[in-house]
């Protein structure tokens, strides 16, 4: 018993919290009131603390992209409002040398009223600038009259030999360099009643939307009048029908939506929204795209590869004014339309959600328990001695 006493009281002494005894104790208002005030504070650091360690943050990282061989979607949503669908053509090119014109994938041409009302979507077939309805009635006259070969009016014949719709005839027209200003001496742009829908629709505007995939190099996309095609390796752009047109058309448009890859949320695309309104045709606007690979980790396992990207824009009057002879005259210093270059950039952001650590979230609990604590103490302290001061004080001035 004695032996195991003296150990006990030897362990007693390593105590560092040695009790003083209750009687020296002086309980005191102030010292309540504190000691409710640090309580109420320890509560609200505490839950502030807690809510901290519940949220996660995204760490970024930025390495050198090493991914190969893979393909980019752009997702894209863009109104003209004064360019009808027909006149309109898409095209896609990259340096890798893939060329998908007027493209046909994902991308769908929406007809809109002159007030903005869309009238019926049409998904952009490789057929050309023309409305379902035109493919339809093509459909049905071959399927009725399968010997049917029309004729191509002198024009660079297509391999079937044949011009059976007008809008073959008006291929076969560009391929010679010219262009198709007689509509109503062809039969088959008379029996499509050509004439009459170019007339009908070319008030209305365009709207494109839909995604495309390419090739992860740099490349462009753009909006341009005209059907368009490649000759001897060169991309030309049929503009007759938009320049000489009766109805003035331009390329004022509205970006609603660009981007590149999945939509993640955190990731702000800088042109969705983004319009410009001009009044004259020959104009041109260029918009320069980074595109930055981005990888987001999340928490639950999950990963999206996506893409943000940066943008500058230029823009130029295709109008050549010169001044001295005070004519001004068109020189085609580039195509109308809306142009998208992109670049990727060889640097890939890898964003990792990241959840706080739960040592770390025990420490500041012990760091606000305790600090407030001693700063209480402190502070009650430096009351019970000033009042003390300030009792001696008043007791000296009464026995003076
Ligand atoms: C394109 O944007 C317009 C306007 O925000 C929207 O009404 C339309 O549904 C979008 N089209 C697609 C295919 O997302």
């Amino acid at each position: 018993m004695g032996k195991r006493g003296s150990v006990l009281s030897k362990f007693q002494s390593l105590d560092a919290y040695a009790k003083t005894l209750d009687d020296f104790r002086i309980k005191t208002y102030y010292g309540a009131a504190l000691t409710i005030i640090s309580a109420i504070i320890i509560l609200i650091l505490l839950w502030s603390e807690f809510n901290e360690y519940r949220s996660t943050e995204i760490r970024p990282e930025l390495i050198v992209d090493k991914s190969r061989k893979e393909k980019l979607t752009i997702n894209i949503n863009v109104t003209f409002p004064r360019i009808p669908c027909y006149l309109l053509s898409v095209d896609v090119m990259d340096i890798a040398g893939e060329t998908q014109n007027d493209l046909a994938h994902d991308i769908y041409k929406t007809r809109l009223d002159t007030d903005g009302t869309r009238i019926d979507v049409e998904k952009a077939e490789d057929i050309g600038d023309h409305t379902k309805d035109i493919i339809k009635i093509v459909n049905s006259t071959s399927l009725t009259n399968e010997t049917y070969c029309g004729s191509c009016y002198g024009g660079i014949l297509p391999e079937s030999k044949c011009c059976n719709t007008c809008e073959d005839v008006r291929e076969a027209y560009i391929k010679a360099g010219w262009t198709l200003s007689n509509p109503d001496e062809i039969e088959q742009c008379v029996r499509e009643g050509w004439k009459e829908k170019v007339e009908n629709q070319s008030k209305e505007g365009c709207n494109v939307a839909g995604n495309v995939r390419v090739n992860k190099v740099a490349g462009n996309f753009h909006f341009a009048p005209g059907k368009s095609f490649q000759q001897n390796h060169v991309h030309i752009h049929d503009l007759q029908p938009f320049l000489q047109d009766k109805v003035q058309h331009d390329f004022s448009h509205e970006i609603h939506h660009l981007s590149f890859g999945p939509k993640v949320d955190g990731v702000v695309n800088p042109l969705d929204g983004v319009g410009r309104s001009i009044s004259t045709g020959q104009y041109m606007f260029q918009y320069f795209v980074k595109v930055v690979s981005t990888q987001f980790h999340f928490l639950n396992q999950t990963t999206i590869l996506t893409n943000q990207y940066s943008v500058t824009q230029f823009e130029r009057d295709l109008t050549g004014k010169d001044h001295k002879d005070g004519h001004s005259h068109n020189h085609y210093g580039g195509l109308p339309g809306v142009f998208f270059n992109y670049e990727i950039s060889p640097m890939l952001i890898i964003n990792r959600e990241e959840s706080k650590s739960f040592t770390h979230f025990l420490t500041g609990v012990c760091a606000i328990v305790g600090g407030i604590f001693t700063v209480a103490g402190i502070l009650d302290g430096f009351i019970y001695n000033a009042e003390k001061t300030f009792k001696k004080k008043v007791e000296l001035g009464k026995h003076l």
